[in-house]
């Protein structure tokens, strides 16, 4: 298995055909720093084999951890992993590694973590993670290298989130459900990736209530047991395949579709004039009569529409005329990707964090540059609908996501090749 290094596509093709989304990998990896909080063996089945998935292994090998692959189901035996440092140079690949910060401090009561890497897409601040930490009890100081952590125990408390966030949720879910006494969390994010965690945790014995409702309830437990989960389907990787056919002006047929976590994805889709017909987890999608722009769309916490489907509709929308207006109200910085595109021949223009995008315009095929992972899915977008062939280099950051962009859409029709650069290790059962 190797990282991506190049892509290239070439343009003006048509789609058609099949394929299977692969599991999501924001549910993946808070589950993979849960698994730690068991003393023995845990398996996560149906995992994605992508980078951030094999980086989050490597923290957990470094930690002590033995691990290994059966197919794309992810062993974890954690019995001996107890160590207690997590270097800046896994941390500084990957921004959701902070979550394991909880998880440590949980099991093995110390904790010295680098500070967190990852897309740049804005300031990406962690204050809120340890404000929960700090609130159960944990003892953070903030060195210039990074955190130095120290808890015996976390106790129960009650945590007001000022914002709504995923990550840092997901941190205090993880800390509290091995915590002497009740926490009572509110405000928390709603996405589907903190609900399955919570389903994750209580397979393995924790306690908890309202996981889906913003006002999460948990009762610490002394231990938890092993987990044996399937990961839910990767919403964000079915929402860009749907901007695929949109963009190609084509008829798919995607199986494996979390199509209730898309709601407002899919309106966006419908009002563009997208089709699609939904029947179990299979989504017949019609991306023919997608002509019309959008007026406004705002990016907002689930279950608004996802920051995450943010570029790769920006780049359908340049494929169609008329003026859409996207405003991002989750993260500063994530137009990256408009800069990009602007180069291939789209009118998109940026103001704070407003896109107005006057569509239609030809796109042209040339050399341009992946910023972030979503960002880079949305180049190959634009670049379906170019002339001639566009190069999309530091397609690594898409390698942290999507398990076989390039082998699916060639099944697709698509004329994409790809080159590889550094190797990702798997790890086979001994
Ligand atoms: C997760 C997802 C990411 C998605 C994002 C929003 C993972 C691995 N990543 O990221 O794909 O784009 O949710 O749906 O699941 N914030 C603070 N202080 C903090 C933490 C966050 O101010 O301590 C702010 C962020 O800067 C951002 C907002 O809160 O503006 C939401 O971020 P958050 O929900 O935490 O995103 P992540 O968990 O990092």
């Amino acid at each position: 298995m190797k990282i991506l290094d190049e892509i290239h596509v070439m343009g003006k093709c048509s789609l058609s055909g099949e394929i299977f989304i692969q599991g999501s990998k924001n549910a993946a990896l808070p589950m993979m720093a849960a698994s730690l909080m068991h003393r023995g063996l845990s398996v996560l089945k149906g995992c994605p084999k992508i980078s951030d998935v094999f980086c989050m292994e490597e923290i957990l090998r470094s930690l002590g951890a033995v691990t290994w692959w059966e197919d794309h189901d992810l062993y974890l035996d954690c019995t001996d992993a107890d160590k207690t440092e997590i270097p800046e140079v896994y941390t500084g690949r990957m921004r959701s590694s902070v979550i394991l910060l909880g998880a440590v401090l949980a099991r093995n009561k110390r904790c010295r973590i680098g500070y967190p890497g990852g897309c740049i897409i804005g300031k990406r601040p962690i204050d809120l993670h340890l404000m929960a930490l700090r609130t159960l009890g944990a003892d953070i100081c903030e060195t210039v290298s990074g955190l130095d952590a120290e808890c015996i125990r976390f106790r129960g408390g009650e945590i007001f989130f000022e914002k709504s966030s995923v990550g840092a949720t997901q941190q205090a879910m993880l800390a509290a459900v091995l915590a002497q006494g009740e926490t009572k969390l509110y405000n928390c994010a709603k996405e589907p990736e903190v609900f399955w965690l919570g389903r994750y945790l209580k397979s393995m014995g924790a306690v908890i209530e309202g996981e889906e409702t913003g006002e999460i309830y948990i009762r610490g437990v002394r231990e938890l047991g092993p987990g044996k989960y399937t990961i839910p389907p990767d919403r964000i990787v079915a929402g860009t395949y749907l901007c695929a056919a949109a963009a190609a002006k084509s008829e798919i047929v995607l199986r494996n579709v979390p199509e209730g976590e898309l709601k407002a994805f899919l309106e966006v889709y419908q009002k563009i004039g997208g089709q699609y017909e939904a029947n179990g987890g299979t989504l017949k999608v019609n991306g023919k009569r997608a002509v019309r722009p959008a007026e406004l769309v705002e990016t907002e916490t689930y279950p608004g529409f996802p920051t995450d489907l943010q570029a790769p509709l920006m780049a359908v929308l340049t494929g169609i005329s008329g003026k859409s207006v996207i405003r991002e109200r989750i993260f500063d910085q994530r137009f990256g990707s408009a800069f990009q595109m602007n180069k291939m021949g789209a009118d998109i223009v940026v103001n704070g964090d407003e896109a107005v995008i006057r569509g239609g315009r030809p796109l042209t095929g040339i050399t341009v540059q992946a910023g972030d992972l979503r960002g880079g899915a949305a180049l190959i977008i634009a670049a379906l609908m170019a002339e001639g062939e566009t190069c999309i280099t530091q397609a690594g950051f898409i390698s942290r996501g999507y398990e076989h962009i390039c082998r699916d859409l060639q099944a697709l029709g698509c004329e994409i090749w790809q080159s590889a650069g550094e190797d990702l290790r798997i790890y086979e059962k001994k």
